[in-house]
């Protein structure tokens, strides 16, 4: 069963309560955080004290994206800090394997998220250490940016490779899903849709959530 992910990074960051109710209202299950370092990403965001007030306020599943480099050194501390999924990028950590076995020893799903440019080939051997993996279909950096059209296929390649190995892994999707591009990746086998502009740039978030929901359900 498919979930949508609004992220946050378009939303009003002076009213964030308010937003994230307004996708609960929509349907929405799980809220996406985009954590950026200026350094892994040339943009900076949020960290460990926004997730921890965030927590406070939803029951929502708290997905955390690190967009950071080294991410084994602080990854643990954001399933302290309240996230029930956390994602590094196989680009950005030397220990992968390490990074992944310690965000599921302190108590959240652990994902790989991958860019664009990188193969699939690189989960080859870390695939059954993860719950999850998360493609990028866009650069990752920024929201608002246009779906690139090779991840549809890149979706389809690890589903099969989930199936073929007989794994639970689920897949999420990540960058310019809008009413368009949801159908297709939710065909491909994309089970956590993240939107931000397509969300939180929309006069109702709560409508934005609806609707998603409504043009994704026609493939399952
Ligand atoms: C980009 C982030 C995304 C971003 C998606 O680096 O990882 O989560 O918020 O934004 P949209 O849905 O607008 O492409
Ligand atoms: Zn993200």
């Amino acid at each position: 069963m498919f979930e949508i992910a609004p992220s946050i990074l378009s939303a009003d960051f002076a009213r964030l309560a308010d937003e994230i109710k307004s996708v609960e209202e929509g349907g929405a299950t799980v809220l996406h955080v985009d954590v950026m370092d200026g350094h892994f990403v040339p943009n900076i965001t949020i960290g460990l004290p926004v997730v921890r007030s965030l927590r406070k306020v939803t029951d929502m599943t708290i997905d955390c994206h690190l967009m950071i480099s080294d991410p084994g050194i602080y990854a643990e501390q954001f399933v302290k800090a309240g996230a029930d999924m956390v994602s590094v990028h196989v680009e950005a950590d030397s220990h992968l394997h390490r990074t992944l076995a310690s965000i599921r020893s302190a108590g959240a799903k652990a994902g790989i998220a991958i860019n664009p440019a990188t193969s699939l080939a690189l989960l080859d051997e870390v695939l059954p250490f993860a719950d999850f993996v998360l493609i990028m279909s866009v650069n990752p950096g920024f929201g608002g940016q246009a779906f690139i059209s090779t991840a549809t296929e890149k979706v389809r390649k690890l589903r099969q490779m989930i199936v073929e190995r007989g794994l639970a892994t689920r897949i999420e999707i990540d960058g310019g899903i809008d009413g368009n591009t949801i159908m297709e990746v939710v065909e491909a086998g994309a089970e956590i849709l993240v939107a931000g502009s397509a969300i939180f740039g929309k006069p109702s978030p709560t409508e934005a959530v609806k609707e998603l929901i409504d043009k994704a359900t026609v493939w399952v």
